[in-house]
């Protein structure tokens, strides 16, 4: 999605931006602008297609000069890949500049009027129309912030705006509607900063402050006022993010998935931190705000996400449904609001999303919001959108800034996260003792050292593995139960960093289709750790082998019935039955990354994605 990047202070605006900009280059682009101003100079735009280093070189070529800017990398949405529809964009009288992050609904609407008024437009975007309202606006106010209220005022569906005026040099405004990705501000001395994430500012300040849905920021060198879109003053304290700039940069790992892979037996101990009291058996989740009383009166949680989120989401199900006898329906984000849940005063929501700006996801928690109905969020980024709207209280991941687009220490902070959530619903509920709550809190002491043991072992086998397949066209991963959606998570990490088509299948349907792909050409991975269907997957796996297909077990340590039945095997330790697929994932992670770099593709930034989804 679209990284937003603005500067006011003493420094050079330019330089800030564009490594602002820089910061937040994972979120996916396709062009890049930045206008800058001084009072000699004006308004300087420079705007460049493709990655950020074009316009780095168009900076060089033609500087600009200024303390005073803001920054752009858009991911198109409407109009093509053009530097003309590049931000920032103008209004009609080329005065006031305009970023966007996000989808103006109406904007055909717009535009007509705009149109008719005898405007000229530049652009095919959404942008521009914006531009020319906050514009038109202006002329009515002579005021920046309230032209533009009154333009937003207008417009439907998510958006994040900063503004500029050469009028108004002293200050940015800037302003968020719906969900449409975060617009957090940056605290400076006599130097503030605004940006769609932390990371493209945690160089210059960890005081942040957030923009909520329909406020409004003027933003000056010495001042920050926040307000809502109807003009009420808003107080809002900072908040102090303790993410360390140098852990958001790669370090001496080939790229950042290779390091969020690798980093996650420490995210496993951060998520489990101050949670778990082994000698009580007792499970704490600080941020949840929801009562015994309460969470026993839940009779059906609704488990929202996207993506790998989701795959999350249905190994939730598992861990709630068996530890906490709570039924489970997991949907996507993006189905959840178009079938009109079933929900009443016993539901409960459970939102899981790393970035907490995924709009679908946030769309899900506003539709049960609107029905009265409680929402938790499993969640990594630290006061985002969903960490701030569930009601029910925020469960923190605690797995550091994830760059990566393919998301992997977030994913198994997820599991975790889930199986916290589950014990501590079974401790109000009383469906565990605490006895047997203190065996399960053994079992997740006992991780991370079992994800490190993994990583150990695992590496060098899938560097063999990948010249063996990655060349492959096509891969079937298979899993029963709580590893299916294990087969599910391996096949897309796969697909969206190496662009070979995978599908993962519960192991029990391939007989019901996949298998007439079966051939010495597929390689086949099949997730079969020691547990109660171990069996199954021993037979599933023979009727693979027994049609030529290449199969890769993940097995238990000491498994000795497998190898002889496979092409390959990787051993993972033994953990509780519900807790293996923080172990399986490792190794289909590892092997996804090592083909991806093996075919030279761009792995942080796998082409068409984005790191947080926030357009529908
Ligand atoms: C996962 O590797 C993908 N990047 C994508 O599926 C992602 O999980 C999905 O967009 C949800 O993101 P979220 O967790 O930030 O909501």
């Amino acid at each position: 999605m679209c990284g937003i990047v603005g500067y006011i202070g003493p420094r050079n605006a330019g330089d800030i931006v564009v490594g602002g900009l820089q910061r937040v280059e994972y979120r996916g682009y396709d062009s890049a602008g930045v206008a800058v101003y001084e009072p000699t100079a004006g308004l300087q735009l420079r705007r460049s297609v493709g990655k950020l280093i074009n316009l780095v070189t168009h900076l060089r070529e033609q500087p600009v000069v200024g303390s005073v800017g803001i920054g752009h990398t858009r991911w198109a949405t409407h109009g093509g890949v053009t530097e003309n529809n590049a931000h920032p964009h103008r209004d009609q009288s080329g005065e006031i500049v305009v970023i966007q992050n996000g989808i103006v609904e109406n904007y055909l609407e717009l535009k007509g009027r705009l149109l008719e008024q005898g405007h000229t437009l530049h652009s095919q975007t959404d942008t521009e129309i914006i531009a020319h309202l906050v514009g038109n606006y202006y002329r009515e106010h002579g005021s920046l912030e309230q032209a533009v209220r009154s333009a937003l005022g207008e417009l439907r569906g998510g958006n994040a705006v900063v503004a500029f005026s050469l009028r108004e040099p002293e200050r940015l405004v800037a302003a968020r509607l719906g969900n449409a990705g975060g617009v957090v501000i940056g605290l400076g001395a006599g130097e503030h900063f605004v940006a769609s994430d932390m990371p493209a500012i945690l160089d210059h300040t960890r005081h942040m402050l957030f923009l909520e849905d329909r406020e409004l920021a003027v933003i000056t060198r010495e001042r920050v006022q926040i307000s809502t879109l109807a003009g009420e003053p808003v107080e809002r304290a900072p908040v102090t993010m303790t993410w360390d700039p140098v852990a958001a940069a790669r370090g001496d790992y080939k790229h950042f998935m290779q390091k969020e892979i690798y980093e996650q037996p420490r995210a496993l101990m951060d998520v489990l931190r101050g949670r778990i009291d082994q000698e009580a058996g007792a499970v704490y989740l600080e941020d949840l705000t929801l009562s015994d009383a309460e969470l026993r009166n839940v009779d059906r949680i609704y488990a929202v996400a996207c993506g790998t989120a989701w795959h999350a989401a249905l190994i939730c199900k598992f861990m709630i449904e068996a530890l906490a006898q709570v039924r489970v329906e997991v949907d996507y984000g993006s189905e959840f609001r178009y079938r009109q849940p079933l929900l009443n005063e016993r539901t409960l929501l459970l939102a899981i999303s790393q970035s907490g700006e995924t709009v679908d996801t946030l769309a899900a928690m506003e539709e049960a919001r609107s029905q009265q109905v409680p929402g938790v969020a499993i969640v990594n980024a630290i006061g985002s959108q969903a960490a701030r709207v569930a009601d029910g209280g925020p469960i923190y991941l605690h797995a550091g800034p994830e760059i990566g687009v393919a998301s992997t220490k977030c994913f198994t902070n997820m599991l975790v996260a889930g199986y916290l959530f589950a014990l501590r619903l079974a401790q109000a509920r009383n469906t565990l003792t605490p006895a047997q709550i203190r065996e399960h809190v053994q079992a997740l002491i006992e991780l991370p050292r079992k994800a490190a043991q993994v990583l150990e072992r695992a590496e060098a086998q899938c560097e063999m593995l990948t010249e063996y397949y990655y060349h492959a066209g096509n891969a079937l991963y298979l899993g029963r139960q709580v590893n299916y959606p294990i087969a599910l998570e391996g096949a897309l990490k796969l697909k969206e960093i190496s662009y070979i088509h995978a599908e993962g299948y519960p192991a029990g349907e391939m007989k019901h289709g996949p298998i007439a792909l079966i051939d010495d050409t597929l390689p086949v991975l099949c997730i079969a750790p020691r547990d109660g269907i171990y069996a199954k997957m021993l037979s599933n796996i023979e009727q693979v082998k027994a049609r030529g297909g290449h199969v890769i077990a993940i097995a238990s340590e000491g498994d000795t019935l497998l190898p002889d039945k496979v092409d390959h095997v990787i051993h993972i330790p033994e953990t509780s039955p519900l807790l293996t697929p923080v172990l399986t994932v490792i190794p289909l992670q590892l092997l996804a990354y090592q083909i991806a770099v093996r075919r030279g593709c761009d792995v942080d930034q796998p082409r068409n994605l984005a790191k947080s989804v926030t357009v529908e």
